[in-house]
Order: structure tokens, then C-alpha cells, then sequence
């Protein structure tokens, strides 16, 4: 039987030990090169018409469908715990779908009066952003009116963006996030803002956004009516080189603020992304994120807050500036 010996030859011994700077937690946290804060946080929210009292989503343990009221204690939640910014979608009863969406640039429509509630509640203490799509609002679910041959018209989209930005900023969201993957999306609703005074309201683009497994449990959560897909607009997940290019674009077009989402599986389109951007990056761990780490955790597979931590970690240390994610208030009141 061998016994391999306790030291080294002298040849063998490493001069160079990286190991010195792991040694302890204080070491550890001295050298970290990457740190996330709740500053740079952004918590995604649903506001829904046509209930008394929040309602918890079957898929997203521990996140709400909420009333405007019940936004708005939460947004002063959000303020107390330094998260940095919230983005608001709407949850329209089925009866005030219709064929363009067009509850979504309703003054009186949810979504808008969801803005309002919070924006009055949390003042200028943290940013008010809000989703600008058609895809919760529309009675088939697709993110904008279609055509005959059932594909979604671009142009007559992005028309129904621009009248949704619009009204949004008027609600009082000094940012507006176009989701809807539409060609010429950025630049119609930073046109349309100018024409009606909205110069000082950003645009945070979703720009490399995949056609993801991922966005399961957020269709619960918006009580979406889609049928099939959206692989005719949103991107399809094997092409990197893309993600750039429709980044390219949005910047061009005028988007104040980039997006990649989803976030995890997508870490390299970020890290490109953050690489060429000269405007703050964003990312989104999506709602289907959210529910592997809380399945898995439920089942005492992984440790929660740990994953959770770790997750938050590697999307800022591909690049991210802002990360939205459905754990931004719990990570900055602290995870347990
Ligand atoms: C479109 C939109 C979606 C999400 C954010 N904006 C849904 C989709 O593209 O199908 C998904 C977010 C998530 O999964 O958490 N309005």
C-alpha cells in the first residue's frame, strides 16, 4: 500500500498559493471583486383589477397579484428597504381584453391606475417603472394586434406602444420598458413621449430578449390568454451574435437603459452586452428563475439564500448594472 507523503519535493511545492486570499470570511469579503447592493435592484410587481385583497401566485410562492393599495404599502416597503426602482404590469379582467390591447393605454386602465398608486406613494424615493406591452391586455395574449395570417403587425404595435408609453408617463412613470420585441419599437416611443412633453421620461429597452421556457410562471401571474408562442418576435435562444445586434439598434434608436433577459442562462449575451454598451445594462431573472430556486429550496435541495445570493452575484459579475428580479425587496431587507 502507498503512503503518499505529507510534503512536497522541493521542484513540486507551489510558490504561488491563491489559496492565502480564501482563508476566511473577512479575506474573502476584503477581495470579493463583485458586489451587489439593493440600490441597484429592481422589483417587478403585479397590480390586478377586480380584487379586494392580494392574491398569491400558485407558481411564484411568496409574490402577489396586489391592488393599487396594497402597491402602494409595498412600494413604501421597497422605499425603507433601498431598493432601487419597481416595474409595474397589469392584470386586466378578461372582459376589458380586446383585440389591440387597448385597456394597456387606458388612463382608467390597471396597469396605469397600479403607476399611479405607487408613484403617489413612493414619491421620488425610488423609480417608477412600468412594462410597455400589449401581451397582458390583448384577448389572444400575443404582444400586439395581428394580421390576417395570425402574426403580430409590427407596425401597427408599435403605434399601439406609443400611445401605452404615453399614457404611462402620464400615470407618472419616469420610466417606460417597450418588452414587446417589435422592430423600430424605441425610437416611435421616444418620438411620441417628445411630442407630448415627456422629454425627461427614460427608456429602458428590453433589448436582447429570448423566446424563453422561462417566462411560465409570470403568464400565470398576468393571467395570460396566449396560445402557443412568441418565436416570431422575441429572439431565438441559439443565436449570441444577435443579442447584440438588436442592442445595437435600441441604442441607436435612443434607449436610455439595455436589457437582457432572461438573465441566468443568458450571462453570456450580458457579459457581450456590458462589454460594448455605453449606457447602463440591465438584466432580468425572470419569473421562471425564481421558481427553480424556490422549488428546489421547497424541496431541500439547494440552500435558498445561498442560491439566492449567488445568483444575484454572477448576473452583476457578467456585467449588469440593474438587475429586476422578484427577489430584490427580501435580498435588500436581507437574506436570512
Ligand atoms: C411582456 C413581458 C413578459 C415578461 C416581462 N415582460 C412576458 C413574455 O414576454 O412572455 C416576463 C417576465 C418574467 O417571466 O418574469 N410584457
Amino acid at each position: 500500500k502507498v503512503e503518499p507523503a505529507r510534503k512536497l519535493a522541493l521542484e513540486a511545492t507551489p510558490v504561488i498559493r491563491p489559496r492565502r486570499l480564501r482563508r476566511s470570511a473577512a479575506m474573502r469579503r476584503l477581495v470579493a471583486e463583485t458586489r451587489w447592493s439593493p440600490e441597484q435592484l429592481v422589483l417587478p410587481v403585479f397590480v390586478r383589477d377586480g380584487i379586494s385583497s392580494p392574491v398569491e401566485i400558485p407558481s411564484m410562492p411568496g409574490q402577489f397579484q396586489h391592488t393599487p393599495e396594497s402597491l402602494a404599502e409595498l412600494g413604501k416597503r421597497c422605499v425603507d428597504a433601498g431598493v432601487g426602482a419597481m416595474i409595474v404590469f397589469g392584470v386586466p379582467r378578461d372582459e376589458d381584453k380586446d383585440f389591440t390591447g387597448s385597456a394597456a393605454w387606458d388612463a382608467a386602465g390597471i396597469q396605469n391606475r397600479g403607476i399611479s398608486a405607487l408613484a403617489e406613494a413612493v414619491g421620488d424615493e425610488l423609480v417608477v417603472m412600468s412594462d410597455t406591452c400589449l401581451d397582458e391586455t390583448t384577448s389572444h395574449g400575443h404582444c400586439g394586434p395581428l394580421r390576417d395570417d395570425g402574426s403580430v403587425d409590427n407596425d401597427w404595435a408599435v403605434s399601439c406602444y406609443a400611445a401605452t408609453a404615453v399614457s404611462q408617463a402620464r400615470a407618472g412613470a419616469t420610466v417606460v420598458a417597450p418588452s414587446g420585441m417589435m422592430d423600430g419599437q424605441v425610437r416611435a416611443i421616444r418620438m411620441a413621449l417628445d411630442d407630448s412633453g415627456f422629454e425627461d421620461v427614460a427608456i429602458m429597452a428590453y433589448s436582447a430578449k429570448y423566446a424563453s421556457g422561462l417566462f411560465g410562471p409570470f403568464r400565470d401571474a398576468v393571467g395570460s390568454s396566449l396560445v402557443g408562442d412568441r418565436r416570431t418576435y422575441q429572439q431565438d435562444p441559439a443565436n449570441r451574435r444577435e443579442g447584440m445586434r438588436e442592442t445595437l439598434l435600441d441604442l441607436d434608436e435612443g434607449a436610455d437603459i439595455v436589457m437582457v433577459k432572461p438573465a441566468s442562462l443568458y450571462l453570456d449575451v450580458l457579459a457581450d452586452v456590458a462589454a460594448e454598451s455605453p449606457v447602463p445594462v440591465a438584466a432580468y431573472q425572470v419569473s421562471g428563475e425564481y421558481a427553480m430556486i424556490e422549488a428546489a429550496a421547497a424541496n431541500g435541495w439547494i440552500d435558498r439564500a445561498r442560491v439566492i445570493d449567488e445568483s444575484l452575484t454572477s448576473i452583476v459579475r457578467a456585467g449588469a448594472d440593474l438587475v429586476l428580479t422578484y427577489y430584490a425587496l427580501e435580498a435588500a431587507e436581507g437574506l436570512a
